[in-house]
């Protein structure tokens, strides 16, 4: 077990708390602030504890000194201030007397937040490849470091182990918290049967996902893209959908492993579009095209798959029947496109109508898809993490979930 914030005397301290604010952003507007809202009880906590909290994220990559302003924090610390009805200083700064200035001024429930921890990479990329000088200084600036970015758990950079490896007090933050459990719980002790939905583009994006959860998972589902690689290893045409060659052997491999475990969509709705069409505006193209829906092992030549279709729909359903534990990763279509989401939102509606199970979306597009469709409410988790919720599936032990403290194991403190 992680000590958490809960776990470490917070009054008066100055506590380093690192989010992951790393939200999209469209002409510097932010366009999705689900990680800043679920960093706030957090933040609240430290706050009411009687903390002086200095924040800190990473913002998109930064790798020349003209990425610096289009990559600021100045808009989240703004979204912050709304959304926690306190003032947040702002420094445009990750390091300096500016900023070391503003911590040492610091009163109990002050909030400092610094700029982007990337803006450290133009030089050498001290953030990213973790320099000791840079760990060792964010650390100097506080007494306590909670780390409550899970979607950055999977890196191993100065802002997290960095840090860490200079401080005593190292506790994970309430999103941490959650995260670790609820993905944790689901893939290591779940209660049974646990189904896994596995969809999205590539099956070479999630090979060691498939190959974990195969141990673990009653039954996997499989859709997106990634299907056609398994259809043609049952000898199937798949048109001109995507497929990945390369893997066709693996997932057979897979196929032969999986002994029925391993379901695969049964109907694909697809569309006629000429390679220039689709090179030139992919979306603009399916999106004019006629749909048909085709059985799985009947794809005409000139056709894309780009959605499951109603007989995948039904199959799924009765695939999630009496399940207790749920874990989807990876849209089942092209749900961007309004007329092939709808394997999308029928996996969300089928999981939302289950009754006393456990339901994580493990981040990503599938989280994404889920909170745009209206179904944020409607799962037990849906994890800020995409790349490290991936991991977190593969079973891999993530650098940030890992340099937090463990409790003692007889005392449980
Ligand atoms: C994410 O959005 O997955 C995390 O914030 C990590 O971002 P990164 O892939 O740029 O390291």
């Amino acid at each position: 077990m992680k000590k958490t914030i809960r776990d470490v005397e917070l009054n008066n301290k100055t506590v380093l708390i690192r989010v992951d604010f790393n939200v999209p952003m469209k002409d510097g507007v932010i366009t999705n602030d689900n990680r800043i809202v679920q960093a706030l009880p957090t933040i609240q906590y430290a706050l009411d504890h009687n903390a002086k909290v200095v924040l800190f994220s990473h913002l998109g990559r930064v790798k020349e000194e003209a990425d610096k302003a289009k990559n600021s924090l100045a808009p989240v610390a703004k979204r912050l201030e709304e959304l926690i009805h306190k003032p947040v200083t702002f420094i445009h700064a990750t390091r300096g007397k500016e900023l070391e200035e503003a911590v040492k001024n610091m009163k109990p429930q002050d909030i400092v937040m610094f700029e982007n921890t990337r803006w450290e990479d133009v030089d050498g990329k001290k953030e990213s490849k973790n320099d000791p000088d840079l760990g060792k200084y964010w650390a100097s600036l506080g007494d306590v470091f909670v780390n409550d970015a899970f979607g950055t758990a999977h890196r191993a950079h100065a802002s997290n182990a960095g840090i860490a490896a200079n401080m005593k007090d190292v506790v994970a933050g309430f999103l941490m918290e959650k995260e670790i459990k609820f993905i944790g719980e689901a893939v290591d002790n779940p209660q049974r049967p646990f189904v896994a939905i596995l969809g999205g583009a590539k099956v070479s994006d999630k090979i060691s996902v498939i190959e974990n959860l195969l141990n673990k998972a009653d039954k996997i589902l499989i859709c997106g893209a990634m299907a056609y690689t398994f259809y043609k290893a049952k000898g199937w045409e798949v048109g001109t959908s995507k497929c990945e060659n390369d893997y066709v052997e693996f997932a057979k491999s897979l196929l032969e492993k999986a002994q029925g475990k391993i379901v695969l969509p049964c109907d694909v709705v697809c569309v006629k579009v000429s390679d220039e069409d689709a090179q030139n505006d992919f979306f603009g193209a399916i999106a004019k095209a006629e749909a048909h829906t085709y059985p799985s092992n009947a794809i005409p030549s000139d056709q894309m798959g780009l959605d499951c279709g109603e007989a995948t729909i039904a199959l799924f359903k009765k695939e999630l029947e009496g399940a207790k534990t749920v874990v989807w990763n990876g849209p089942a279509g092209v749900f961007e496109v309004e007329k092939f989401a709808k394997g999308t939102k029928a996996i969300c509606q089928a999981i939302s109508e289950l009754k006393d199970a456990t339901t994580i979306i493990g981040g990503g597009d599938s989280a994404s898809a889920a909170i745009s469709m209206g179904y944020e409410d409607k799962f037990t988790h849906i994890s800020t993490g995409g790349g490290a919720s991936l991991e977190y599936l593969e079973g891999k032990e993530l650098p940030g979930v890992a340099i937090i403290n463990d409790k003692c194991c007889c005392c449980g403190k």
